[in-house]
């Protein structure tokens, strides 16, 4: 159902209240307002507001990890600068009373095209981690990619989940595990698999090597209990002096693409592709979807901004298989420039781990619901009042 105007002005919890959201995404009660997550007053109002307070309330080392990016942090830097600098061609006297934001993926309903992207570690900056995000994202309405490397049991995420889930697989050397971790996604109900492609190893991360980043007593990655060769307090960093992690396989390559997709029972996402060609190989070894992403700027620093490339992988894909991007999306513009650009939806990364620094799962919850109202207005705004009606034509070339 489309939402009316004065609906499109209410939050997520008034839309839910509406019944315009399904019921089981209707928020908590228990939501806390902006002002009430920042007791000190700087009430968040964009996702940008939310950083400051996030620093505040996180160690040193996680606001360098989760901040931080590779080398002279070039590449998070343009994905910004890619949204900032496309300029928007408005069309006005459109009635625009009425929203539809809803997409379809892989046969699962959104009711707007906007993920949180997997992000390792969410204990590092909530005491109850990834079950925080999972309840905030699930009062907000959105699907949660939950990572393997979070610092919950994906099955544990799945039990507070409210909102579908998807899972991102980082592939293990030992096959029979990866086998078994896939197959433990799926019983969670875990209804898509992102395969992250751009990791081999972890980019120069020079602010986490200054800080001589490691996981904090006490926090291990459950989904890779029983995994062998793995000792406590194994991460994404190197072993000792050379450039290869204990759980990323340097070894991944196409044919174990073509391996997962033959026994995954959910659609496989390859995400991390920046490349045309290999967007391309990617279908033709059978994936249901691409994530355009160069992993917020953390791996190879002067790839370019996802923005650009973005759109020579849509092309190379010709509506085979969605394509999704990632990086540096903080406005709602930005989500309907990805749109514009060919993008099926997209993902937010940092923002939301500052949401849930700053309050929680009601920081995840705002972080969400701010995006969305701001996207609903650039909707609006541009004279656009249905995804479908999001095109090149909305971009001032
Ligand atoms: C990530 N990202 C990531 N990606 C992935 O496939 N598996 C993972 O475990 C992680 N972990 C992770 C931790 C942190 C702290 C960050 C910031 C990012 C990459 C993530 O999915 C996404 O590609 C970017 O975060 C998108 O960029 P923005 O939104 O952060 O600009
Ligand atoms: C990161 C890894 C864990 O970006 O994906 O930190």
């Amino acid at each position: 159902m489309p939402v009316t105007r004065r609906e499109a002005l209410l939050s997520a919890g008034a839309l839910a209240a509406a019944g315009v959201l399904p019921a089981v995404q209707a928020p908590s009660n228990k939501s806390k307002t902006a002002s009430q997550i920042a007791e000190d007053g700087a009430e968040p109002v964009c996702l940008t507001d939310f950083e400051p307070l996030a620093k505040q309330r996180m160690s040193h080392l996680a606001w360098e990890y989760i901040n931080g990016a590779a080398a002279d942090e070039t590449t998070v830097r343009w994905n910004r600068e890619a949204y900032q600098r496309m300029r928007l061609k408005p069309r006005v006297l459109v009635d625009v009373s009425k929203l539809d934001t809803r997409v379809t993926l892989f046969g699962q309903e959104h009711a707007f095209p906007i993920l949180l992207a997997p992000t390792a570690y969410h204990r590092l900056v909530a005491p109850d981690g990834e079950v925080a995000t999972a309840r905030g994202a699930g009062a907000a309405g959105a699907t949660m990619v939950v990572s393997s490397f979070s610092t919950t049991a994906v099955e544990d995420i799945a039990g507070v989940a409210r909102a579908p889930l998807w899972f991102q697989l980082y592939a293990q050397t030992d096959h029979s595990f990866t086998h078994d971790l896939v197959q433990r996604a799926e019983a969670a109900g875990c209804r898509a698999l992102c395969l992250t492609v751009d990791t081999p190893v972890a980019g120069a991360r020079n602010r986490e090597a200054r800080v001589k980043f490691e996981l904090p007593p006490g926090m291990s990655l459950p989904n890779f209990k029983g995994i062998k060769e793995v000792r406590a307090g194994a991460s994404h960093l190197p072993r000792g002096q050379d450039i290869f992690s204990s759980i990323l396989d340097p070894e991944l390559s196409w044919k174990d693409v073509e391996w997962l997709s033959s026994f995954a029972k959910i659609p496989l996402l390859v995400k991390g592709v920046l490349n045309p060609e290999d967007a391309d190989r990617a279908v033709k070894a059978g994936v249901a979807g691409i994530i355009v992403s160069n992993h917020g700027g953390r791996n190879l620093d002067t790839a370019p901004a996802t923005a650009d490339a973005l759109p020579p992988v849509v092309e190379k894909v010709a509506g085979r298989v969605p394509a999704l991007v990632d990086g540096g999306i903080r406005r709602g513009t930005d989500v309907l420039k990805a749109l514009a650009l060919g993008a099926r939806a997209v993902l937010i990364g940092r923002p939301y781990l500052y949401g849930l620094a700053a309050a929680g799962q009601e920081g995840v919850t705002s972080v969400v619901n701010i995006l969305r109202r701001e996207f609903e207005m650039a909707m609006a705004l541009t004279g656009r009042t249905n995804l479908a009606s999001i095109d090149r034509s909305v971009l001032w070339t």
